[in-house]
């Protein structure tokens, strides 16, 4: 019996020395020590063996009990040291990495630019009067003295829908109709900014879809004068101080007179470059007195009331601050452009 209860020990330590896991652990632990472990079992029928025997076989199963529990806990230990220091090798925070940047978002080019446009209006004294994009045929071209069939109504290639008389706006005068009809008798001075859109053969130059910002100012003894000024003070605000303002004679159905408002290039300061085209002068907008016929459909009697009006392209000025070659650019979404600004 003390040869068996020796070679449990030598077995058992030598098994320890080359466990690994806490589970092959609590095996051994279990075959051994525990409840039904061979030591426990020695000690438990101690009693049945002959009286010579009891004491020494007593004693030394006892003492191989303590010497593989002892052993046992020592793994143990062993054993968590090692799972502690892998896990933490494993899951290690070099807390001495730059940390990862968070992307953030901004505002498109395109709105960028109607925003800085605003700003100077609003210093001017106009508030933004929202309309709408999809828009009657009648307010977007007949009230604004384009009747049907005429020739006018080809400079703008429209979008129908498949309703009739209901289209996508071509520009943003139509805006200054239904602004006239909620304010009229009252004075009047509001852009109407917005999205347009246009049937068109799609280019480096043109965009079937583009934001106009458009002016309106309706009141008593308005004046072409007023409308000079308040443009030129536009372009200077938008293009720098220093830079000269001229005006074109031009045509537009829904003013009288109508003209076109150049600014001097404010790249090469009108000495010529790629940008204006060798001319010197960058168009900025069409502008006009607003026509007696408009004024009426408008609501207001044209032998009180005057106005003027404007209408500006700013994904247009945006090019020319910028020297962007292609419009196509702004709806295109591609991140290379749009992260720029
Ligand atoms: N609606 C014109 C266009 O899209 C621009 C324009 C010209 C607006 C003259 C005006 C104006 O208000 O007076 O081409």
């Amino acid at each position: 019996m003390l040869d068996k209860l020796k070679s449990i020990r030598e077995q058992t330590l030598k098994q320890l020395e080359s466990v690994a896991d806490a589970g092959a652990l609590r095996q051994i632990e279990s075959a051994t020590v525990g409840k039904k472990g061979e030591v426990t079992t020695i000690l438990r029928t101690v009693g049945e063996l002959p009286l010579s025997e009891r004491p020494a076989v007593g004693r030394l199963a006892n003492e191989i009990r303590q010497e593989l529990e002892a052993a046992i806990a020592a793994r143990e230990e062993l054993i968590e040291a090692q799972a502690l220091a892998q896990s933490l090798e494993e899951g290690a925070l070099d807390v001495t990495l730059p940390g990862r940047p968070v992307a953030v978002g901004r505002l498109h080019p395109a709105t960028q630019m109607l925003r800085q446009v605003y700003a100077i209006w609003a210093d001017m004294g106009f508030q933004v009067y929202r309309s709408r994009d999809v828009e009657e045929d009648e307010i977007n071209f007949t009230l604004l003295n384009m009747p049907p069939h005429h020739p006018a109504r080809d400079m703008w290639d429209t979008f129908h829908t498949t309703t009739e008389g209901v289209i996508l706006r071509t520009h943003t005068s139509p805006g200054q109709i239904r602004a006239m009809r909620e304010y009229a008798p009252e004075p009047i001075r509001v852009i109407l900014p917005g999205m347009c859109y246009r049937y068109e053969q799609i280019t480096a130059r043109h965009e079937m879809q583009f934001n106009q910002v458009e002016g309106l100012a309706v009141g008593r003894n308005i004046r072409m004068t007023d409308l000079k000024g308040t443009m030129a003070e536009f372009a200077r605000r938008m293009y720098g101080e220093h830079l000269q303002v001229r005006f074109r004679c031009s045509h537009f159905p829904f003013t009288e007179p109508s003209m076109e408002v150049d600014a001097e290039c404010a790249l090469c300061e009108g000495k010529g470059c790629s940008v204006c085209k060798y001319t010197g002068w960058l168009e900025i907008g069409g502008a006009g007195m607003v026509h007696p016929v408009v004024l009426q459909n408008g609501g207001y009697d044209p032998r009180v009331f005057s106005g003027f009006a404007f209408g500006l392209g700013t994904e247009r000025i945006m090019m020319v601050k910028h020297d962007i070659q292609d419009i196509r650019a702004f709806w295109a979404n591609d991140l290379r452009f749009l992260e720029q600004f």
